[in-house]
C-alpha cells in the first residue's frame, strides 16, 4: 500500500467541544457511514457513552477522501483519560485541535496540546461550533494564535451541527499531516499495541498501528513484551465496525484477532512482530499510568465474587490503567481494593460493571496512595506504598508519610479568580502562577490560574466547588508532580469500647475532628439503639476527637405497678440502672451492614 496516500491524525478537545460530533460529520462526508444509520457520535459505541454523551474508549475509523486513506481516532476529552490520549497520538501523525467558540481555549485544550507537542505531532488549530449565535471567532482565534504561536489564517473555523467548513478540514489534514514514514524498513514486522478488546467468541483482539512491514491473517506473530505467540486469525480495519482486509501494511491502523484466551498476554503498548522474522527492537512503549485513587469493590451479592473477578480482569484489557487486587471485609464481605486515575474513572468502572456485567457493587469511600517510611529497615524495604488506612503500619514505626501531589491547571474568566484562589488555599494549595490567555479588556481576560494541591483534598468535592465558584464557567486539568509530606494519620473508629478495623480512615490532622464528628454522627443514624448504651467514638492514637452516644431503649419497668408507691418505683429504676450498666460493660453491638455502608460509601 501507497504510505503517500495514508493520513493518520487524532481530534484532541476539551470535554464537549465536539469532537465526536465533528468525526460524524467526516463519517457522513466521506461516505464512511451512510447518514441514515448514522446516530448521534457514531464512534461513542458504549451505551454509556451514549448516554452520558462523553468519549470513554478511543474509536478508530477508516475514511476515504479523494485519493486519500485517513485514519481518525477519536479521544476522549476528560482529565482521567488522558492516558487514552496519548496512547492515540502515538499512532498518528497529526492531531486536529478542536476549540468550542463559544467556551474558548479551556485547561484540557492546553493539557492536550502538550501532549500532542510532546509526541511531534503536526497540529491544525480550529474552532467548532461556528453556526452558534454565541461564537466568539475573533477572540478565540485570538487565543489560539497565542497559544501556539501560529498564524491568524492557520486557524480553521467549522460547524459539526451543520458540516459548515468539515470538507475544508478534510483537505488540510490531507495538506498539513505528514504522510507516515517506515521506522526502520526492511526489519520485519513491527506493530504498536493501542488498544485491545475482548470479544466472547474470537479471544482478545488487539487494535495496532502498523510502523514497520505488514502483516495478514494466517502470519505467525509474537508479542514483544509478554513472548505470547499466536496465529492472526484475521486481520481488518473500522468502518467505525470491524471489517477484515486481506493485510496491513505500514503507517495504516487496523485490528488483529489473536484467539488468545488470557487477556495479560496481549498487552497495551506491546510491540508485535513476526515470529518467523523477528525484528530487533521493540517500538517504544506508552507512558505507564499509574493509579493514585484507590477504594475497596465489593459485590453487593456476597456469592458473585468469582464474577466480579472475570468482570475486573475483561475490563482492564480495555483499561490499561485500571489494577485490582484481593481484599476481604468484615462487613462487605470479599471483594477487591482497585486502583483508578481519578473519580469519573471510578463512576465509570462501577456502571460498566452494571451495564456490561450485570454486577452490582458497593464501592467504599476512595483514598490516595500514600508512600511510608518505616524507622527501621524491614525486609519490606525503607519505603511502602499504603492504599488503605487498615495498610498504615503503627505510629512508632513509621518515620514519614507522604501524599501524592498534583499541578493544577485552572481556566477561568478573571472576575472569579478571587473566590478560586480562596478555594484553592482551603484546600491546602500552593499558589504558583497567574498568565492570560489572549485580549480581552481588563477584567474580562480569559485566566490560567496555576496551584500546586495535595491530590487527597481534588478527591473531596474540588470539581463542584470549582464550578459553583465560578458560576460553571472555570475548567481545570492536574497531573500527578509527585509525592510530599503530610500531616495525616489513622482516624480510628470505636464501637462500644471496640475499634471496628474497616471504619478506619486516613486524615489530616487538623482535619481529624471535623471528619470524626461527621463519621461518628452518620454511624449514630444507622445503628440501631440497643438494650443498653452504645458510645460511638472517633480516636486519633489514644485521644478522643468526637462522641455520639445512642440512648438504650427503655422498658416501662413500672407500668405494673399502680398508685404511688415510690419506693417500689425507686428500686425498680434503680435495679434497671444497674442491669444496663452490666450490659454495657459486656453488651456487643453488632453493626448493621448499612452502618459500614453509611460510613464507607460514597
Ligand atoms: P466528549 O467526548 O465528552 O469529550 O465530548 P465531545 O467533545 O465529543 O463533544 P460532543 O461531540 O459530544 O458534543 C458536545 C455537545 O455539543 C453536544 O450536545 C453536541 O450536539 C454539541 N455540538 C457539537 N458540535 C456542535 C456544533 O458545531 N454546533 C452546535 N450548535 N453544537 C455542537
Amino acid at each position: 500500500m501507497d504510505m503517500h496516500a495514508i493520513r493518520n491524525f487524532c481530534i484532541i478537545a476539551h470535554i464537549d467541544h465536539g469532537k465526536s460530533t465533528l468525526a460524524d460529520r467526516m463519517l457522513e462526508l466521506t461516505g464512511t457511514v451512510s447518514s441514515r444509520d448514522l446516530k448521534a457520535q457514531t464512534l461513542d459505541q458504549m451505551d454509556l457513552e451514549q448516554e452520558r454523551g462523553i468519549t470513554i474508549k478511543l474509536a478508530p475509523v477508516r475514511m476515504r477522501w479523494k485519493e486519500y486513506t485517513l485514519h481518525l481516532i477519536d479521544t476522549p476529552g476528560h482529565v482521567d483519560f488522558t492516558y487514552e490520549v496519548s496512547r492515540s497520538l502515538a499512532a498518528v501523525e497529526g492531531a486536529i485541535l478542536l476549540v468550542d467558540a463559544t467556551q474558548g481555549v479551556q485547561a484540557q485544550t492546553i493539557a492536550n496540546l502538550y501532549l500532542a507537542i510532546e509526541q511531534d505531532l503536526t497540529i491544525i488549530p480550529v474552532l467548532n461550533k461556528i453556526d452558534l449565535p454565541a461564537a466568539d471567532v475573533e477572540r478565540t482565534k485570538d487565543e489560539l494564535v497565542e497559544l501556539l504561536g501560529c498564524d491568524r489564517d492557520e486557524v480553521l473555523a467549522v460547524s459539526g451541527k451543520t458540516g459548515e467548513g468539515v470538507a475544508a478540514l478534510l483537505d488540510a489534514v490531507v495538506e498539513r499531516v505528514p504522510e507516515p514514514k517506515e521506522a526502520a524498513s526492511g526489519e520485519g514486522l513491527r506493530a504498536l499495541i493501542f488498544d485491545s478488546i475482548y470479544d466472547d467468541y474470537r479471544g482478545v483482539n488487539v487494535y495496532v498501528r502498523v510502523v514497520d512491514g505488514t502483516v495478514q491473517s494466517g502470519d505467525k506473530l509474537t508479542f514483544f513484551a509478554t513472548g505470547a505467540t499466536i496465529e492472526a486469525a484475521e486481520v481488518g480495519s473500522f468502518n467505525p465496525k470491524l471489517y477484515a482486509t486481506d493485510i496491513l501494511g505500514p503507517g495504516q491502523i487496523g485490528y488483529i484477532v489473536t484467539g488468545l484466551k488470557d487477556i495479560r498476554r496481549a498487552r497495551v503498548g506491546d510491540t508485535v512482530t513476526s515470529a518467523k522474522h523477528h525484528a530487533g527492537a521493540a517500538l517504544a512503549g506508552y507512558k505507564e499510568v499509574r493509579p493514585m485513587v484507590y477504594a475497596g469493590v465489593f459485590p453487593k451479592n456476597s456469592n458473585e465474587t468469582e464474577s466480579l473477578r472475570e468482570a475486573i480482569g475483561k475490563l482492564q484489557l480495555n483499561d490499561a490503567a485500571l489494577i485490582a487486587e484481593p481484599e476481604q471485609s468484615q462487613a462487605l464481605g470479599v471483594g477487591f481494593r482497585c486502583g483508578f486515575l481519578g473519580l469519573l474513572h471510578l463512576d465509570v468502572f462501577r456502571e460498566r460493571l452494571i451495564r456490561e456485567h450485570a454486577i452490582d457493587v458497593v464501592v467504599t469511600v476512595p483514598s490516595v496512595a500514600y508512600q511510608v517510611s518505616r524507622t527501621s529497615q524491614t525486609d519490606r524495604g525503607d519505603t511502602e506504598i499504603i492504599r488503605s488506612p487498615q495498610g498504615l503500619p503503627d505510629p512508632s514505626y513509621i518515620m514519614r508519610i507522604e501524599e501524592p501531589w498534583v499541578k493544577m491547571d485552572i481556566v477561568t474568566p478573571e472576575q472569579y479568580v478571587g473566590g478560586l484562589m480562596q478555594l484553592c488555599q482551603e484546600y491546602r494549595g500552593t499558589y504558583r502562577t497567574t498568565e492570560y490567555l489572549g485580549g480581552g479588556a481588563e477584567g474580562q481576560r480569559r485566566t490560567l490560574l496555576r496551584y500546586e494541591l495535595p491530590l487527597a483534598k481534588v478527591l473531596v468535592d474540588f470539581y463542584d466547588r470549582l464550578k459553583s465558584a465560578s458560576a460553571g464557567y472555570a475548567s481545570m486539568n492536574y497531573e500527578i508532580i509527585g509525592y510530599r509530606d503530610a500531616a495525616v494519620r489513622k482516624l480510628d473508629i470505636i464501637v462500644a469500647g471496640e475499634p471496628e478495623e474497616s471504619l478506619a480512615t486516613i486524615v489530616y490532622e487538623d482535619e481529624a475532628q471535623q471528619v470524626g464528628r461527621r463519621i461518628v454522627a452518620r454511624l449514630k443514624d444507622a445503628i440501631p439503639r440497643h438494650q443498653f448504651e452504645v458510645r460511638i467514638q472517633a480516636a486519633l492514637g489514644g485521644k478522643i476527637v468526637a462522641s455520639e452516644r445512642i440512648a438504650p431503649l427503655r422498658k416501662d419497668v413500672t407500668a405494673k405497678l399502680y398508685g404511688g408507691d415510690v419506693t417500689r418505683k425507686k428500686e425498680l429504676l434503680e435495679k434497671q440502672k444497674k442491669g444496663k450498666k452490666a450490659m454495657r460493660a459486656t453488651g456487643r453491638v453488632d453493626l448493621p451492614p448499612e452502618a459500614y455502608v453509611a460510613v464507607l460509601k460514597r
